[in-house]
């Protein structure tokens, strides 16, 4: 099976531009990409940074750019979102027994989790115990599962994250997928397999020992997640990419001097 991973939409009130761009302009093409290039995918999943402020007007225009969208998603919450304004306009959305913003939902034989790392007021995240006892009674059920899970937050120096590996470690969560930094990151921490892609707005650059927080306009990214028989595949997809396209085996496309020179497919 397939899905889409995105991240980082940052959709503001009144299709307001950020960073010079507009948030919701962006997460349309990309699911304009979708519909057109990635029909057979099983879901779209949004991990995070929603909208920017986490306000009821941004949340209404995040609903209105996911009319777009022909494929079934889902969302989580990330730094920038607030629950109470996104469970009025999404109450849709399954929320647990403590107020959290977490659930899970199975496709053919694999198991999604989707966490809230959401420490509001704070840019860090937080698993707190309630949210890893949520964890630890979903982690129980369907244990023999292919299991994945999905969080804001990279793990690495999330407060709770110790008891988070802890409980996800051994084979037990085969891929973590997270966002919140604006840039493709692919590994491992503590031997469980995990990535991020980039935003589809703003990205963040990673400069060691700058004071400033320095943001750029890379092209964004969304990861095209192929699961089989248990093997993870992540393709990320540059869907604003408009260079040419040219016949790898073409003499003329070998010899051209410039792009302007390669010949048409
Ligand atoms: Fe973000």
């Amino acid at each position: 099976m397939r899905f889409i991973h995105i991240t980082d939409m940052h959709i503001t009130a009144d299709r307001r531009p950020l960073y010079g761009l507009s948030p919701h302009d962006r997460l349309a093409a990309a699911f304009e990409c979708i519909n057109r290039d990635f029909t057979d995918i099983s879901f779209v999943m949004m991990t995070g940074d929603l909208v920017n402020r986490g306000t009821i007007p941004e949340y209404e225009g995040l609903r209105e750019v996911l009319k777009v969208l022909d494929a079934p998603y889902y969302l989580l919450l990330g730094n920038h979102d607030r629950r109470e304004a996104f469970c009025e306009i999404f109450p849709q959305v399954p929320v647990d027994g403590n107020g959290f913003v977490q659930f899970d939902f199975t496709v053919e034989d694999n198991r999604f989790i989707v966490m809230d790392t959401l420490d509001e007021g704070k840019t860090t995240g937080l698993i707190c115990r309630q949210r890893l006892d949520w964890l630890a009674g979903q982690l129980e059920s369907q244990a023999e599962m292919d299991t994945y899970l999905f969080i804001h937050h990279p793990p690495l120096r999330l407060e709770g994250g110790e008891e988070l590996s802890e409980m996800i470690g051994a084979g037990r969560v085969k891929h973590l997928f997270f966002g919140h930094l604006h840039r493709p990151l692919h590994g491992s921490w503590k031997g469980i397999p995990m990535s991020s892609q980039f935003s589809t707005l703003h990205q963040f650059v990673y400069k060691f020992g700058s004071k400033v927080m320095q943001g750029s306009h890379e092209p964004p990214i969304f990861g095209a997640v192929n699961l089989v028989a248990g093997n993870v595949v992540i393709n990320p997809h540059s869907y604003l990419d408009d260079s040419p396209i040219f016949n790898l085996r073409s003499k003329s496309a070998q010899n051209a001097a410039s792009p302007e020179d390669l010949p048409p497919l």
